[in-house]
């Protein structure tokens, strides 16, 4: 879903771009109320941000918005129409989404700080009678804020929103209204925040800190970089291999691929680099430096009798598993003339001892005998709880599918196919990498 919603912000994007030279401005005008291309690779300091109901980040910078941690700039009031009646604006000061089941009126609600005003939006629609003046919904809290985040219980005693302003912090109870101001004396001031699986981020310049919501205490090695974490950008600066692993463990930006070995071992490729899991031992590096042909960037991976099949678009590379890793002569081949299907897909996998390749492309799932010759794909079932998987691998523990910062488990494909309910949900960065944060 996240996926496709960005495939299209991307497709809608890249209409806008096509239609600015048709803008009446001169060439040298280059502002961010013009749709002038931000590139949030290049380091950008974001004005907000916020999750969408879907908990998916919405980075807010100028009159642009960046929808999830990857993909183009889309113009805010594409998506956020009424933004645009303060036009004049030009920004965003903050946002935060609404978490109080106390209150179902506001529950899950985006709202934005523009000015002296606060909107409510709900799946991308103003709720009525907004926009509001600041200081009558949330009485005692300043206009022109910097940044604003939700905390709801347990996290912070009562369904609490934390705003910054300056160096200046208030915490406002939603249900009481009683603003408290704090101090956080460890932590920058914030030009964004924002809540991301249960923690707490604030944005200071293209740097962020984790931090305690209700002490404002930050642990452990801060201020990191917003785009080792939240973005998928290839690499930039030189950084120190533990630097990459720490990275690479901890990143919330989904897998492109990952697979398992009969004896455990587990390969995970992100953009440009991959990670390996061999018992407690964790390896990263770029895909360049262990799988040369592939470059970067695998659409699926999955492992078969010690060799690593790798897709990518509509070629297969396969690699003999080894230090180092060697690739198989005659390879790549394509992927119509391999698995007998056509690219590009987005998960592929084998379970121990079975001979079938489960590939899975869009929303269905194809099977591949691999001992037929030549190989057919045959469609094996829909997908009925997802409606876009990144990634997916089997091994001793099962199925495991991921989407985004999350992982699910199955027993097997068919009981996937077959489940009633979604499983409970996982956190890739923790519990597959062992992250610490
Ligand atoms: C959206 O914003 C852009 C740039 O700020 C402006 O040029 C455009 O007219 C706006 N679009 C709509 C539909 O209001
Ligand atoms: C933080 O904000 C205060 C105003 O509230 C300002 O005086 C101070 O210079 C700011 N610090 C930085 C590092 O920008």
């Amino acid at each position: 879903m996240r996926l496709f919603a960005q495939t299209l912000a991307l497709c809608l994007a890249v209409s806008l771009s096509l239609a600015e030279p048709a803008e009446d401005l001169p060439a040298h005008h280059h502002s961010f109320h013009h749709g002038a291309v931000i590139d949030r690779c290049k380091g950008i300091e974001f004005d907000a941000v916020a999750v969408n109901e879907e908990g998916v980040p919405y980075f807010f910078k100028g009159d642009h918005l960046f929808k999830g941690f990857h993909g183009e700039a889309e113009l805010s009031n594409e998506t956020f129409a009424e933004l645009d009646d303060h036009h004049h604006l030009g920004h965003v000061d903050a946002a935060f989404r609404m978490h109080s089941e106390d209150s179902p009126e506001h529950h899950d609600h985006q709202f934005f700080f523009l000015d002296t005003k606060v909107f409510s939006y709900y799946k991308h629609k103003l709720e009525p009678d907004y926009p509001k003046d600041i200081s009558e919904m949330f009485p005692g809290i300043p206009d022109h804020l910097d940044g604003a985040v939700e905390c709801p219980k347990p996290d912070c005693p009562s369904d609490t929103v934390i705003f910054f302003k300056g160096d200046d912090i208030y915490h406002f109870d939603i249900k009481t209204k009683k603003v408290d101001e704090k101090e956080f004396k460890g932590m920058p001031n914030c030009t964004a925040a924002f809540r991301y699986m249960e923690h707490y981020y604030c944005l200071h310049g293209h740097q962020f800190s984790k931090f305690d919501p209700i002490t404002g205490d930050v642990h452990g090695r801060y201020p990191k970089e917003i785009r080792d974490y939240f973005m998928r950008c290839s690499h930039f600066g030189d950084k120190k291999t533990e630097e990459h692993l720490e990275r690479e463990k901890c990143s919330r930006v989904h897998l492109d691929a990952i697979t398992q070995e009969d004896d455990g071992d587990l390969y995970a490729f992100r953009g440009h680099h991959f990670i390996s899991v061999s018992g407690d031992k964790f390896h990263s590096d770029t895909i360049e430096s262990a799988f040369k042909e592939l470059h970067s960037e695998v659409d699926a991976v999955f492992s078969y009798q010690e060799h690593l099949y790798m897709i990518k678009d509509n070629q297969v590379f396969v690699y003999k598993v080894g230090e180092p890793h060697t690739h198989l002569d005659g390879y790549p081949k394509p992927l119509k003339e391999e698995l007998g299907i056509e690219g590009p897909v987005d998960a592929a996998f084998v379970c121990a001892d079975k001979h079938i390749a489960h590939v899975i492309k869009g929303k269905t799932i194809y099977d591949v005998d691999l001992k037929a010759s030549p190989r057919v794909s045959v469609n094996e079932g829909l997908l009925t709880h997802f409606k876009q998987i990144d990634a997916a691998m089997c091994g001793p523990k099962g199925l495991t599918v991921v989407i985004g910062s999350h992982f699910y488990q199955f027993e097997s494909p068919l009981q996937m196919i077959a489940s009633k309910a979604i499983p409970e949900k996982h956190n890739v960065a923790q519990e597959l990498f062992g992250c610490d944060h």
